[in-house]
Order: structure tokens, then C-alpha cells, then sequence
């Protein structure tokens, strides 16, 4: 089976896989209000969202109870629905969202999109090839899923080295506190792999999705390499780039866009990104773009001609449709897969229903916010896992696992015993919600603000160095 393919459990056509459906809609609903066990519903749920993908693979578009599909649906060997997880759960490039107020559940998500858990045997391996305590993300699942993470390991161990790729598509000046993830936890594999690093920055896929000029887009990409390299990068090791600069300028990058273009059809960017007939063409022809930073010959002032440099690609999972799309194509251009590093989402303030988003001001710390604004959407917007009084707390205890300040701190705080000690004070009670939240402003501040600190001390000529094509110092 490739990444972009799964089964049809035995309808081949797109009616007969419409009424499998539809009797295993009703089959669910049923088991749901009769209450049964959960284990039974669980197991009715995935068969329908394994049947709904299956749907989405053979006919290009999603299944809508009440309208079959038509003649025309063939089967076009579409990509996986990039927007199917749990049965309420959306995650694509545009949106995260569920009913679930713990959060998407990722173990479905690996199900759906076909990728592996970053289990405890990863974690360590990861732990004895690079010599390092593994980055908290990976202690604590924060980075969960992988393709071919130990395909790398194998390489690497045989002093066969690899180069990161990740990117950012600069909407607007400021970040958020969630866009830091990636980007932290790939300066930890740059560190501790010794390996050089390409950022890309999409003004133009911003351009093409926003209400934004060419020339805002290219401006926020400036200012957003500010925080990028505020992240601590090595200039030796980093080479970061404008779409709208380097597609112009590197003939070998645009030859690979076009060659990952001549290979994905409509039918298939439809079925992975739900794009529709009144798209714009550029967004259909994005994909490619994002695409293409995954094969070393798009940079030969870095790696030359060759062509055989594994990539690895640290991300949220909402990136995973370009990706899986990336890994698609590849061996049919003569190029190796790219590997990925996937992580959960940092939560919107106001819950882990949906992911912390810069189009919602609310739901976000922005890297700009002085520690006055910090504190008060947290104690205002946080969402808590408290009870409603402190008699009522004290006597049941909170719920830190829909608690955004503790989801937080999971994040955030480093030391592994404090964190465990202040989700029993807060189960138990003896941890109020007020408490736990002085407890993130006090970790957020200083951090937010050593981060602003370090983004002053990044000059224009500083980021143009980072953003000049040039040989990066490295071994492969
Ligand atoms: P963008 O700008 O939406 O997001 C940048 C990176 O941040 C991740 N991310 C998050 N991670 C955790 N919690 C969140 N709430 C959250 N929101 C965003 C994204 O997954 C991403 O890794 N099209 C891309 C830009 C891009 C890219 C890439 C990203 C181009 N090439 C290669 C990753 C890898 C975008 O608009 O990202």
C-alpha cells in the first residue's frame, strides 16, 4: 500500500461503498443511544471513518448521507481524506477542530493518516544514536507520530547523515505561542544531530489563501524570520528562504516543482485538500511548492546535485496531506522519501476543541505580548478544568486533562517531577485553578519575554545573511 492509498473493504463501486456506509452510519447512531459499550462503539466508529475515507479515496469528495454518489464518481486513487480522525474530528491545513475537550484523539489520527506512534522504543533509540536526554516533547508525546524516523536512525548510525526542512506561512507579523513548537523542537534536532536545516517561508501560499497583497505576505515573511531566528538556529547550518524570492532565483528548485506538478493530477490535490472547481489555480498548483524543499537537489548551493540526501521534516500534523503527497511522488521522480516528526497541537486558549490559531486573537499568546497581556488572557480566557467553587475543588479535585493552563505547562514547564506533582495537587484538590494559573503566567512570561530580547538583537543584516543562498558548513 503507498502513503496516499487504503482499501475499500470489498465495494467496488462507489454505490456499493455508499450504502456500506450509510448502514454503518445508522449501525453507529444505534449503538450510541442504546448506550453500549464503549469498546463496541469504538469499533462501529472507526469502521465508519475507515469507510468514509475509503469513500473519499474512490470518488474525490466526501460522503453526505442523502446524496449518493454519481455516475461520474469513479475511482481516481486519491490520497487519504487529509480532514478525517475521530468521528468529530477535523485536522487539515486550515483546520483543527473536535467535540472531544481533551483534544483530538491522536491514536485515531496515526489510524486515519496512516502513520507510526513514536513509542517509547523511539524515544530511546532516538536517545542512543544522538547521546541526549530526549527534548521533553518527545518524554512527554508532545511529537507522537513518525514516518520512517527509524529508517533515518539506521542511516545516520551508519554515518549517513540527513538535512531538516520545516517552514512557516507568514499571515501576519506576529506569531503565536503554538507556531513555536516545530521550530524549538527542530533547533534540538539541529543541535544534537549536528545537521543542516531549511526554513521555508510561503509568502505566496499566504497570498493565495489570504486577503493579503504580495507585498504584505513578503513583509510578514521577513519579520516572521525574526522570531525563527530568535529561536536560536545556528547562521552555519540554517539557510532560510521567501518563496517569492528563491522560486525566481533557483532554476533547480522550479524544476522540481514542475516535475512534482507533471505527477499529481487534480483528481488527487482534490482528494487531499479538498480543493473544489472554483479554487483558484494557484492554490492547486500550491502543494508542489511545499512539496519540492523536500528533495536536496532544490538547494545545490547547500547539497550540489545530489539528489539522495534524506530529508526529515519536523511538523504539527495538520501538515501531514502536503507531505504525504511529497512522499507519494518521490520514488517516481528518482528522489527518497522524505521522513517526518509530527506533533500534537498547542491548544486554543479557550479549550483543546481547536488549536491555537493567529485568525483568533483570543484563543492567543502572540510572541509580542508584554507579561501584562499574558497574564490576563490566562486568567480571563484559560479554559479550566476546575470545579465551580473552592469548597466543591478541594473536595473533588480538578480535571487536568481538559485543563489548557496544565495542557500548557506539558509543554512548557522542563522539570518532569514538577510537572507530575502539580497534576496530582491539582487532581486531588489540593491545587486550585487561580494557583495552577500563576503557575503558567510565571513560566510564560519570562519565556515570551527572553524571546522578545533575542528577536531586538536580530538585525535586517543578520536576516539576510540567514535568508542568502550560500554553503551551509556541515558533514553529510
Ligand atoms: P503555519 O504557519 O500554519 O504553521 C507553522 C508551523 O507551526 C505548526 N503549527 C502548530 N504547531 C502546534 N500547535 C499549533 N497550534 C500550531 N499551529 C501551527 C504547523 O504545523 C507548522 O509546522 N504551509 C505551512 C508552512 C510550511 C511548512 C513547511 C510547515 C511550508 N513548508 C514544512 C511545516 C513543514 C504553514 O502555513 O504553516
Amino acid at each position: 500500500m503507498t502513503d496516499c492509498q487504503g482499501d475499500v473493504e470489498g465495494a467496488s463501486t462507489p454505490m456499493e461503498l455508499y450504502e456500506k456506509l450509510s448502514e454503518q452510519g445508522v449501525k453507529v447512531r444505534s449503538l450510541k443511544s442504546a448506550k453500549a459499550d464503549k469498546t463496541k462503539v469504538d469499533t462501529a466508529v472507526q469502521l465508519l471513518l475507515k469507510l468514509k475515507m475509503d469513500y473519499k479515496q474512490m470518488t474525490g469528495h466526501d460522503y453526505k448521507a442523502g446524496c449518493p454518489p454519481s455516475e461520474n464518481d469513479a475511482a481516481p486513487n486519491n490520497g487519504p481524506a487529509a480532514d478525517v480522525a475521530g468521528e468529530d474530528d477535523t485536522v487539515d491545513p486550515w483546520t483543527v477542530s473536535t467535540t472531544n475537550a481533551k483534544g483530538v484523539d491522536y491514536d485515531k489520527l496515526i489510524v486515519r493518516f496512516g502513520s507510526s506512534k513514536i513509542d517509547q522504543e523511539l524515544v530511546d533509540r532516538i536517545e542512543k544514536v544522538c547521546g541526549q536526554k530526549p527534548h521533553r516533547f518527545l518524554r512527554r508525546g508532545v511529537f507522537f507520530s513518525h514516518r520512517d524516523m527509524h529508517q533515518v536512525l539506521d542511516a545516520y548510525e551508519k554515518h549517513k547523515s540527513f538535512y531538516l526542512y520545516t517552514g512557516r506561512g507568514p499571515s501576519s507579523e506576529a506569531m503565536h505561542v503554538g507556531h513555536l513548537i516545530p521550530f524549538i523542537f527542530t533547533k534540538w534536532l539541529q543541535d544534537v544531530f549536528d545537521i543542516p536545516l531549511v526554513i521555508q517561508l510561503t509568502d505566496d501560499e499566504k497570498y493565495l489563501w489570504k486577503d493579503l497583497t504580495v507585498e504584505e505576505c513578503h513583509r510578514f515573511a521577513i519579520e516572521n524570520a525574526k522570531d525563527i531566528i530568535a529561536c536560536g538556529f545556528d547562521i552555519n547550518k540554517t539557510f532560510i528562504f521567501s518563496d517569492l524570492d528563491y522560486m525566481g532565483s533557483s532554476p533547480e528548485f522550479y524544476r522540481n516543482v514542475v516535475k512534482i506538478q507533471k505527477h499529481v493530477t487534480f483528481n488527487q490535490v482534490k482528494g487531499i485538500f479538498g480543493f473544489t472547481d472554483s479554487d483558484c489555480i494557484g492554490k492547486i498548483s500550491f502543494p508542489a511548492i511545499q512539496a519540492a524543499p523536500s528533495f536536496s537537489n532544490s538547494f545545490p548551493h547547500v547539497f550540489g546535485s545530489r539528489k539522495d540526501i534524506q530529508c526529515l521534516i519536523p511538523c504539527a500534523i495538520d501538515q501531514d496531506p502536503y507531505f504525504r503527497m511529497t512522499r507519494d511522488v518521490a520514488p517516481r521522480i528518482g528522489y527518497p522519501k522524505p521522513a517526518l516528526l509530527h506533533s500534537t497541537f498547542f491548544p486554543a486558549l479557550q479549550g483543546a476543541q481547536t488549536k491555537m490559531s493567529a485568525s483568533d486573537a483570543n484563543s492567543s499568546i502572540f510572541l509580542t505580548d508584554t507579561p501584562k497581556q499574558i497574564k490576563n488572557k490566562i486568567n480571563k480566557h484559560a479554559f479550566s478544568g476546575g470545579k465551580d467553587t473552592v469548597e466543591e475543588h478541594r473536595k473533588y479535585g480538578g480535571n487536568a486533562d481538559v485543563d489548557v493552563s496544565f495542557m500548557y505547562l506539558t509543554f512548557f514547564l522542563e522539570d518532569d517531577e514538577q510537572l507530575e506533582k502539580i497534576r496530582q495537587d491539582y487532581t486531588s484538590g489540593a491545587l486550585l485553578t487561580g494557583e495552577l494559573k500563576k503557575i503558567l503566567i510565571e513560566t510564560l512570561q519570562p519565556m515570551i519575554a527572553q524571546h522578545q530580547e533575542r528577536r531586538k538583537q536580530v538585525t535586517d543584516d543578520l536576516v539576510k545573511q540567514f535568508m542568502t543562498p550560500r554553503p551551509l558548513n556541515f558533514n553529510l
